[in-house]
């Protein structure tokens, strides 16, 4: 039976299981391939869930290579006590890019949420489809961008890092023009844990801000952006060459658990913009 999906916003797709004895393994896995490559981000809600990180993992080597952290394959998204990062606190997370600061970037992000925070707690993931958002702005704002290059330094428990990214590159197969940006984090948040150190080149420091705003309106546009609510059980596949994502913030203490697993392309893409990981 073929693979049927609805609309959500402009940006991905929602494919609901028969069931909830249907498996995600019982998808035709090429035609999901195809559907993921048109949408570039898929919500599967309702199917039967996985019992641990082991099987998760299993199902998505099905898309392809797994990245290895130090950490292993999965990544457990849960907020912590003391955090020592922004990643594990309930506070929001800008936009971003997955890999960025690693020696090779993953195409593919797989979340599965183990637990959702539960209604009105917050904690949507982000995502924003920037090869619309570049597609559908005015030709002066697209060169403004084009003349500009994010520098990005950041330090955490798995790397410290440095990279250098022009805000707009051709997808690394596909040609296509999609924005590679980390977003900086509001400015005067003391509350936001371990702030990456950031700064532009091309462009001068007086007119950052006016960057910030115009990326931000495009970015965060509703034709190019979508927010996940989670519910407990739902996988979601995206394409991290093309979107950029981040977190909204929860309620702390809502009982948000996600699991996600980063999964490289074919060949694998070595970081075309990283200048030093250690
Ligand atoms: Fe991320």
């Amino acid at each position: 039976m073929a693979i049927t999906g609805a609309k959500i916003g402009s940006v991905g797709c929602l494919i609901e299981a028969r069931s909830l004895r249907q498996s995600l393994e019982s998808l035709d896995l090429s035609e999901l391939r195809d559907l993921f490559d048109r949408e570039h981000l898929l919500v599967l809600r309702g199917f039967c869930n996985f019992a641990s990180p082991e099987e998760f993992a299993q199902y998505c080597e099905l898309w392809g290579e797994i990245s290895m952290w130090p950490f292993g394959k999965v990544l457990e998204l849960v907020e912590q006590q003391e955090p020592a990062d922004h990643i594990f606190d309930s506070n929001y997370v800008p936009l971003h890019w997955d890999g960025m600061y690693r020696p090779e970037v993953p195409e593919i992000q797989i979340f599965h949420c183990v637990s959702s925070p539960g209604k009105d707690q917050g904690g949507c993931t982000t995502f924003s489809n920037t090869a619309l958002a570049y597609e559908r702005a005015a030709e002066g704002e697209r060169k403004a961008w084009a003349r500009v290059t994010g520098v990005y330094e950041r330090k955490m428990e798995f790397y410290h890092s440095k990279t250098v990214a022009p805000v707009v590159t051709p997808h690394p197969s596909k040609g296509f023009k999609v924005i590679r940006y980390c977003e900086p984090p509001k400015a005067g948040d003391s509350a936001f844990i371990n702030h990456p150190v950031y700064s532009f080149e091309g462009i001068q420091d007086a007119d950052v801000p006016t960057l910030v705003t115009s990326l931000k309106r495009a970015l965060y546009a509703p034709e190019n952006f979508y927010a996940h609510e989670w519910q407990t059980g739902d996988v979601v596949i995206s394409d991290n060459y093309t979107l950029l994502h981040g977190r909204e913030a929860f309620v702390s203490g809502a009982p948000r658990h996600l699991r996600r697993v980063h999964v490289l392309g074919k060949p694998a893409l070595k970081n075309p913009h990283l200048e030093f990981h250690r």
